[in-house]
């Protein structure tokens, strides 16, 4: 996939803006405050409906506007160009989405069309935050190359929703749900295992260039024993859900424990070594789905050189031209040109919300 070009309307800083990004790699530079993070956010929500710096939308509409509008061109490997629109209202907070002609209602018929990665600065939360930000790690890497986990999950969360429902009010029988949930959540939990079945070889595969040493080892827990029957847990911990009103165990409770010589990656590494194990981890889920299903990712980096130093950056930036990804990277260091002389690229000037192209 290739974002082909950009258009934003009333996103923070970012009046109007119509961005036509290199296929491969693009160098936006200027100064703090001048609207880099924002281009960023444009697209991440283009992809992913969502911020990945606040969870409120109106935060993201410009001061004073009403509404932002955003548009994207993506030209795919499979089914060739298609326009992505999304317009959002502050008042009432109404959100508008059109993919390829048609208007969608619901952000994942919206997602397929534009996967893309953005690595920031709080992306190494991954590793350092609540199991979360590791299973929404998890399921953007399943959904993106199983069409039929989403069906799964969706079916998943209803029966969640209900036996917890049953269980909080203590009414009775919140085991009509199992049978639902053990099946859906079976599902998951297979197309989680296959998942990283193929992304752990690619992962570790990636970790000498960036010049990780060390074996980071990705343990899977499903969200109840690993090596339990989950039908037969679920049966067994009902009394104890009844007392706690909710469902304890299953795959929304997943985590994957990130370690290195037995120890958490958290207790471990500096924060410094965390930042680009970062950087692998999101590098290698793009592989990942472009090996799985011939579709390439969209790379986004946010203020790269204060994450990362120079040789990692030359490393990364190396890789990611090798692999033919398109990318996107911000930057408020002017001489960070020094890092591109080898690789094809475009480089945009950013200044108080307006980016143009400099030759
Ligand atoms: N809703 C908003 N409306 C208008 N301007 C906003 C809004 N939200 C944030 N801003 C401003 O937009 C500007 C651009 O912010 P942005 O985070 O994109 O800058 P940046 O170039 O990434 O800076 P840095 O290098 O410090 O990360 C900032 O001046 C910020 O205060
Ligand atoms: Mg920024």
């Amino acid at each position: 996939m290739t974002l082909v070009r950009l258009k934003v309307r009333g996103l923070r800083n970012i009046q109007a803006l119509n961005l036509t990004p290199s296929p491969g790699l693009s160098v936006v530079f200027g100064e703090n405050a001048s609207g880099k993070s924002s281009l960023l956010e444009a697209i991440h929500l283009l992809s992913s409906g969502k911020s990945f710096r606040t969870h409120q939308l109106t935060q993201v509409v410009q001061r004073g506007a009403s509404e932002m509008q955003l548009s994207a061109d993506v030209l795919s490997e499979s089914s060739g160009t298609a326009t992505l629109g999304m317009e959002y209202e502050t008042e009432g907070g109404r959100m508008r989405m059109k993919a390829a002609g048609r208007t969608v209602q619901k952000l994942s018929e919206m997602a397929p069309y534009l996967p893309a990665v953005t690595i920031h600065q709080e992306s190494h939360r991954v590793f350092t935050q609540g199991p979360e930000f590791r299973r929404s790690f998890l399921n953007w890497g399943v959904f993106h190359v199983e069409p039929r986990f989403l069906p799964a999950w969706q079916r998943y969360r209803r029966a969640l929703r209900q036996r917890n429902i049953l269980l909080q009010r203590s009414l009775p029988k919140p085991e009509v749900w199992d049978r639902e949930l053990v099946e859906s959540g079976v599902s998951i939990d297979t197309y989680r295992r296959g998942y990283l079945q193929r992304f752990i070889p690619i992962f570790n595969e990636l970790l000498p260039v960036l010049r990780i040493d060390g074996a980071i080892c990705l343990e899977y827990r499903p969200g109840w024993g690993s090596d339990k029957d989950f039908s037969e847990q679920l049966s067994k911990g009902l009394e104890g859900d009844r007392r706690l009103g909710y469902t304890r165990i299953g795959p929304h409770r997943a985590d994957i424990d990130f370690t290195v010589h037995g120890s958490l990656v958290r207790e471990r590494l500096s924060r410094g070594q965390m930042k680009v194990l970062v950087y692998a981890l999101y590098l290698a889920q793009a592989r990942t789905l472009a090996e799985i299903t011939g579709r390439t990712a969209l790379i986004m980096m946010d203020d790269l050189a204060a994450e990362l130093d120079g040789q990692h950056i030359d490393q990364l930036l190396g890789k990611i031209s090798v692999l033919g990804f398109q990318s996107i990277i911000t930057t408020s260091d002017p001489a960070f040109r020094r890092h591109v002389v080898d690789i094809p690229h475009k480089m945009f000037h950013v200044e108080h919300g307006v980016f143009i192209e400099v030759i």
